[in-house]
């Protein structure tokens, strides 16, 4: 949310390159940290800030990146296109050039620096309007300064230019402070000034950076310096990995903040898009991917990892489970080392114990399914208690079959359901048996091969078959 009153200006968020130091197909705006694409952590830092207008560029993988912002944000972005990828200064010019009202202040972010905080243009809106400046530039330090844009000085301090790293003399490479791509700019400035723009450089393309030095010439340059930590912009994957890194831990902190237990804010791994309550408890190497939801009192353990899973109020995911698109009740407990694979809904109280695994599978409250058994395409009832190394065998080959088990039903361990069948309520299922047909309520089933005891026989069958081993 903005901080202050902000007359109403607009975002322009440049999304059209291609990302050739990327080393891969994927259009760098979508490669994702913490789950969510780049350009959504930038769309959604505009619209946190108050932009009243957001303006995505798209070019090189244009469908999907559209796609992408559409389906997160809908109407509140509108996509622009440009056509050539013709350089920065370019990319702004088919902004401005999609709707020739647009005025007022606009703020020009890059697509690929997902880390700024929202707070952080509010400061620069302030210093820009405070100091009257056509411009408005965000500043920043950098021990290594390779690959930014440098900004030059002149000797009372004031901005000069930037120069591209590719473009810069031995001298201007040693300067340390760069330019971490965020502008607040006069709309009327900004058109007539990207009209002058020229490709003379090593690149040959309209860069936006050239825009400072005309602001400078009408001594119209404010700075803002920040934290260059926030700032950076993703070239490659090593700076996708370190952006990665402190997204993680800034969502460690602010779950910690709200209450929530963490062993370990180094190796909690929380997507940005997960919703965890205070009074939850997160334990070392856990991953949350995609849209979990974890109520308050609900335990993760060492070393899970869920994606898009609900875990109610008071339930434990015990070590080294794995869940997905699953649901685990209120209390319910799962693990140590269990499988939850989609559509696994596990009522309150329920249990799922280690080696198991839950395909498509309704388990009602309170029963167990404690060890080694794999139950598919399962309706379980209240109550049932599934032994071990239970198997619900859901597919022929062609098609899956469902399990329908009632509620309080005992299925003794090693139990093989053939599916479709249905056992009834309060029914109860031999060790060992092979269910192939209907168990009526309340009936015992035994299909197994009798057993028989005979006398002495394996003292006769040893003494044998140590005389045939001799010599
Ligand atoms: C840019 C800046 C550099 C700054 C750095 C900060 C310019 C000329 N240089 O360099 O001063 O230090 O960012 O991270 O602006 N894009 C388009 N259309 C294009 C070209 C790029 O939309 O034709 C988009 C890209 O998708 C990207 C952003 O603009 O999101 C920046 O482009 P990039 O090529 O990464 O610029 P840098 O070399 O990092
Ligand atoms: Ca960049």
């Amino acid at each position: 949310m903005p901080t202050n009153q902000q007359a109403p200006w607009s975002a322009i968020i440049l999304a059209a390159g291609e990302g050739t130091r990327m080393k891969s197909s994927r259009p760098k705006v979508l490669h994702t940290i913490a789950g969510r694409p780049l350009i959504s952590w930038v769309v959604q830092t505009a619209l946190e800030a108050g932009a009243a207008r957001c303006l995505v560029v798209v070019g090189h993988g244009r469908a999907e990146v559209e796609r992408e912002v559409v389906e997160a944000f809908g109407a509140r972005v509108e996509v622009v296109l440009q056509p050539e990828q013709r350089g920065t200064g370019d990319a702004v010019r088919c902004a401005l050039e999609s709707d020739p009202t647009l005025s007022g202040r606009v703020v020009v972010l890059y697509g690929d620096c997902p880390l700024i905080p929202s707070g952080f243009i509010d400061v620069l809106l302030d210093a820009s309007r405070a100091a009257k400046a056509s411009l408005g530039l965000a500043t920043a330090n950098l021990a290594v300064p390779e690959g930014y844009g440098r900004i030059l000085r002149d000797a009372e301090g004031a901005v000069v230019r930037i120069v591209e790293d590719r473009d810069c003399s031995d001298e201007e490479r040693k300067i340390n402070e760069v330019n971490p791509g965020l502008y607040d700019i006069d709309a009327a400035f900004l058109r007539n000034a990207i009209g002058q723009l020229t490709p003379d450089n090593a690149q040959g393309q309209l860069y936006l950076t050239d825009v400072v030095e005309l602001a400078a010439r009408r001594g119209s340059v404010a700075t803002v310096a920040g934290d260059m930590a926030d700032l950076i912009g993703v070239n490659d994957q090593r700076d996708l990995a370190i952006c990665a890194a402190r997204a993680r831990r800034r969502i460690a902190e602010s779950l910690a903040e709200k209450g929530v237990a963490i062993t370990d804010l180094d190796s909690l791994y929380v997507d940005a898009d997960c919703e965890v309550e205070g009074g939850a408890s997160l334990g070392a190497q856990v991953h949350l991917r995609g849209r979990c939801v974890v109520r308050e009192g609900a335990s993760i353990d060492v070393g899970c990892v869920l994606t898009d899973v609900v875990v109610e109020a008071n339930a434990l995911v015990l070590p080294y489970s794995v869940a997905t698109d699953s649901s685990i009740g209120e209390g319910a407990s799962v693990g140590p080392f269990s499988h939850l694979r989609p559509q696994s809904e596990l009522g309150p109280r329920s249990k799922v114990g280690n080696f198991s695994e839950t395909k498509k599978t309704t388990l009602g409250e309170g029963s167990k399914v404690n060890h080694l058994a794999y139950v598919g395409d399962g309706v379980i009832g209240k109550g049932a208690n599934i032994g071990a190394g239970t198997i619900f065998c859901n597919y022929d080959g062609e098609q899956k079959h469902t399990t329908v088990i009632g509620d309080d039903v005992f299925i003794g361990s090693d139990t093989q359901l053939v599916a479709p069948v249905t056992v009834g309520r309060g029914a109860y299922i031999a060790s060992g048996t092979t269910v192939t047909r209907d168990v009526p309520e309340d009936s015992l089933a035994v299909g197994r091969a009798k057993q028989q005891n005979k006398k002495g026989y394996a003292a006769r069958l040893r003494a044998r078959l140590r005389r045939k081993k001799e010599p």
